[in-house]
């Protein structure tokens, strides 16, 4: 009877005993436990997914898996509705995601002190009961705490509040999901029991219809690195990032912004090594507006239709000596924008670059965007990036034509008339040029020079940074 039962294990994906020692120590383990006549019991796993439960089970059935040393239970696409206390179990990885969970037990998790990774994600909880992730009750009445516990996801559920104390017992926690909830505000409660996480290293707060963060929600999360706080509400960027200076990844994608045309919070973020600020309603990037981003390698600012102007100093601040600074910028994506031109201003280094994308973009092919052509086509190449899908959609002449096209045929782009110029509207600048062009006609040497200095993107008149001489070298041998 016993070697029956373990053939039924054997059944299940193990190696058939090849003598007699393996068919001694197998005859000591208990019957099929009822788990793993529903599931799939192997190699320290239970693989329960997808097989149409509509109940956890009971702290009888998973005691029947103690000498099984299972280390990862996987529940997810199941009909669970209620998940109760489970057994003392080695269980490390648990995933109850894609279920349709209302309810966790008080405790549910106390006896699984090795618990590192917890899945939730993906059911129907709108109320969490704080003491589901609570653990077990010493006689001393202290509560050991879920030390291990270092993953936890609560995404795609109904939450509108995270109760006081919820995390308590899991403050070593790394990584927290709360994304796709509507939780709407992040009030003093959920603050304070987020606030007690001091090692968390990354939190998702994406779509939870969040119009701000509370000012202190950074101040004790030390340890931050990632935040993803995309596909929310905020219309500016959230003043409550300026303490959140650890971090060097922030998701600010789908989020409704129009406008960036100051120095923000953002600029505390010295540490941040890629920002993302796509599909948002974005119009205007102003001069300094992402400025102070020191450490930034990674900049994605994409898919924002509205997205007419970019100014050429967006990424550019100073120093305390006036010095004009940039971040040293690796990868930069404005695809898909409304900008007419990318200026050779936006980076300092564009050697630096090694990805890029620029498509999409209804860009005007006249005379100050010849350095498109001549330098950023060549530049692209080199890094295996595409300037084929750069088209033109002006002037007239040229409409359709692709940079790398233009490149191809050495072609020399028109400057724009000066009057026609002067009555494009909504054009600030060249409102500016045809006014400079205007006052300075009576003086041809002037205006030479002006226009000289216009298009000049080779020979800089600008500051440049002082310390930076072989650098200057570099950009100039561009
Ligand atoms: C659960 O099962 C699914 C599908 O078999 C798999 O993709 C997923 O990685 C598993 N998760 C865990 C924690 O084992
Ligand atoms: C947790 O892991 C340790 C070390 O591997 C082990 O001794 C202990 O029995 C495990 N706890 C449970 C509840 O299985
Ligand atoms: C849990 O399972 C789902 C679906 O099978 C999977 O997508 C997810 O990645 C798993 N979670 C973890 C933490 O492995
Ligand atoms: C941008 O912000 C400034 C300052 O808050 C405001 O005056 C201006 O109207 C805004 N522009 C747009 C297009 O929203
Ligand atoms: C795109 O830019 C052009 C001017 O360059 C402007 O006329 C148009 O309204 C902009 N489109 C949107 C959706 O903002
Ligand atoms: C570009 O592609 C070529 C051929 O696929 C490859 O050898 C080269 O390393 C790539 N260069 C870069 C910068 O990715």
């Amino acid at each position: 009877m016993y070697l029956r039962a373990f053939c039924v294990v054997v059944m299940f994906g193990m190696i058939c005993p090849q003598d007699e020692t393996d068919i001694i120590e197998s005859t000591t383990i208990d019957p099929t436990p009822e788990i793993c006549k529903v599931c799939e019991c192997a190699d320290g796993m239970l693989d329960c997914t997808n097989r149409q439960l509509t109940q956890s089970f009971t702290l009888e059935e998973w005691n029947q898996l103690k000498s099984l040393n299972i280390k990862e239970v996987n529940l997810s696409g199941n009909s669970i509705e209620m998940l109760t206390v489970i057994a003392e179990l080695p269980i490390e990885k648990l995933n109850v995601s894609q279920n349709r969970l209302e309810m966790i037990d008080d405790w549910c998790f106390k006896y699984l002190e090795n618990l590192s990774t917890l899945d939730l994600s993906r059911n129907e909880l709108e109320d969490l009961n704080k003491r589901a992730f609570w653990g077990l009750l010493l006689p001393d009445s202290k509560i050991r705490p879920l030390s291990k516990m270092r993953y936890l996801s609560l995404a795609h559920n109904d939450l509108h509040v995270i109760p006081k104390d919820a995390f308590a017992f899991m403050h070593n926690l790394r990584y927290l999901d709360l994304s796709r909830n509507p939780l709407g505000i992040l009030d003093q409660v959920a603050t304070g029991t987020l606030t007690e996480l001091p090692f968390l290293r990354e939190l998702v707060l994406s779509g939870c219809g969040l119009e701000t963060l509370p000012d202190g929600l950074f101040r004790s999360l030390r340890r931050l690195e990632r935040l993803d706080i995309s596909s929310n509400k905020f219309t500016t960027i959230p003043a409550a990032l300026n303490s959140a200076i650890t971090i060097n990844y922030l998701n600010f994608d789908k989020n409704p912004i129009t406008n960036l045309t100051e120095k923000t919070s953002l600029s505390t973020l010295i540490r941040l090594r890629e920002l993302r600020l796509c599909n948002t309603r974005l119009q205007t990037i102003g001069p300094g507006a992402l400025g102070g981003l020191a450490s930034l390698e990674t900049l994605y600012i994409c898919n924002n239709p509205r997205l007419t102007t970019i100014d050429e100093e967006f990424l550019n601040w100073k120093d305390d000596d006036g010095t004009d600074l940039w971040p040293a910028l690796k990868r930069l994506y404005l695809h898909n924008n409304n900008v007419s031109e990318i200026d050779p201003d936006f980076l300092f280094r564009w050697d630096q670059i090694t990805d890029a994308s620029f498509h999409d973009n209804p860009y005007v092919c006249d005379c100050k965007n010849q350095w498109m052509v001549d330098v950023l086509v060549p530049l692209i190449t080199k890094i295996n990036g595409s300037a084929a899908d750069m088209i033109c959609t002006k002037p007239q002449e040229i409409r359709g034509m692709s940079f790398y096209q233009l490149f191809e045929n050495s072609k020399t782009l028109e400057c724009p008339q000066a009057a026609e110029t002067a009555v494009l509207p909504g054009s600030e600048t060249a409102i500016v040029l045809g006014v400079i062009i205007g006052v300075f006609a009576a003086f041809p040497l002037v205006f030479v020079i002006v226009l000289l200095w216009r298009r000049g993107y080779f020979a800089k008149c600008r500051k440049k940074m002082s310390s930076d001489q072989d650098s200057d070298e570099e950009h100039a041998a561009l």
